[in-house]
């Protein structure tokens, strides 16, 4: 299977993004390096391009996709930025970008177990050499625990009742499959309209094991140690939760004084571009800039 994730709002972000002739940019979710590719195509643009990735299937897909020995490409979280740049022997980046989220790749190959529309064993972890995965938390939490990670990751209003349908399942037999999951909500939230019932819940369960927000909510705060002054960072959001994170950080952001909102309102893609691509419908872009 050849695997795919095709960049979103791509050509916008290599504008806003790579300024400098030669500078160092970081691509902090390289994924398969579909932004990355954009950035050292861009004529006389990128020195280099530090990519990162907790999935280091998607690391070695990117290096193959990318094949450019500007590209250095670590197996790290992004917030191990700082720490990377310095084992380079690097001060600063001139931009970096945040694709927040899974992309296209991680959701189409089952074995990762991102997808309720096909039969996988039941993981999600970004990383997957380490850590809990989706299996461990919805056979082991209690009731009142899942609820929680239901509603607060998949502003899901069913919460109190899938997780309750979770408890009652498991006792029967463990949840280990995407499907087996996916018709145990089924069966509590019977289907209406195009939205998958499981759908909310798949989100927040794929949130909560791979920290995706206390990440996006460390991210900007780490700005100051990563990029050189006149340096810009992109934020590519995918929901609500995740955008309102970064809104507010980047005014905090302005309102010090040091920083700059680049775009005041949030850039979206064009209906083209959803059109060719339905993943991008629910993108925001935020792009801030490091003033001192
Ligand atoms: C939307 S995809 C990026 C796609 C990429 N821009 C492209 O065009 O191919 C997001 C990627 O970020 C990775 N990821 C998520 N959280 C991360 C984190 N904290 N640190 C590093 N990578 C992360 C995921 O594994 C996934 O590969």
């Amino acid at each position: 299977m050849s695997w795919r994730h095709i960049p979103i709002l791509a050509r916008q972000i290599t504008e806003l993004l790579i300024t400098k002739p030669g500078g160092v940019y970081i691509d902090a979710t390289l994924g398969l390096g579909g932004h990355t590719k954009y950035f050292l195509g861009k004529p006389g643009a990128a020195g280099i391009v530090i990519g990162l990735d907790k999935d280091a299937c998607a690391l070695q897909l990117a290096k193959a996709n990318v094949a450019d020995g500007r590209l250095k490409a670590f197996h790290a979280s992004y917030l191990e930025a700082p720490r990377i740049l310095a084992d380079l022997g690097l001060k600063a980046a001139d931009g970096v970008l945040f694709d927040l989220g899974l992309s296209s790749y991680q959701l189409d190959d089952a074995a990762r177990g991102f997808s309720f529309m096909q039969a996988g064993p039941l993981d999600m972890r970004f990383d997957n050499t380490k850590g809990q995965n989706a299996a461990d938390i919805v056979n082991t939490l209690p009731a009142d625990e899942l609820e929680n990670i239901i509603l607060k990751y998949g502003e899901e209003r069913a919460a109190a009742k899938i997780s309750l349908a979770i408890c009652a399942a498991r006792k029967e037999e463990k949840i280990n499959t995407t499907t087996r999951l996916a018709s145990v909500i089924e069966r509590v939230c019977p289907r209406s309209g195009k939205t998958h019932p499981a759908t909310k819940t798949f989100q927040a369960l794929r949130i909560f094991i791979n920290g995706e927000l206390e990440a996006v909510e460390a991210a900007p705060k780490m700005l100051d140690k990563i990029l050189a002054a006149g340096g810009r960072a992109a934020f590519l959001t995918f929901h609500s939760a995740e955008d309102r994170i970064i809104k507010y950080a980047l005014k905090d952001l302005a309102a010090s004084g040091n920083w700059r909102l680049v775009n005041k309102k949030v850039i979206e893609p064009a209906w083209e571009e959803v059109k060719a691509n339905p993943r991008a419908r629910s993108a925001k872009l935020r792009v801030i800039e490091r003033l001192a």
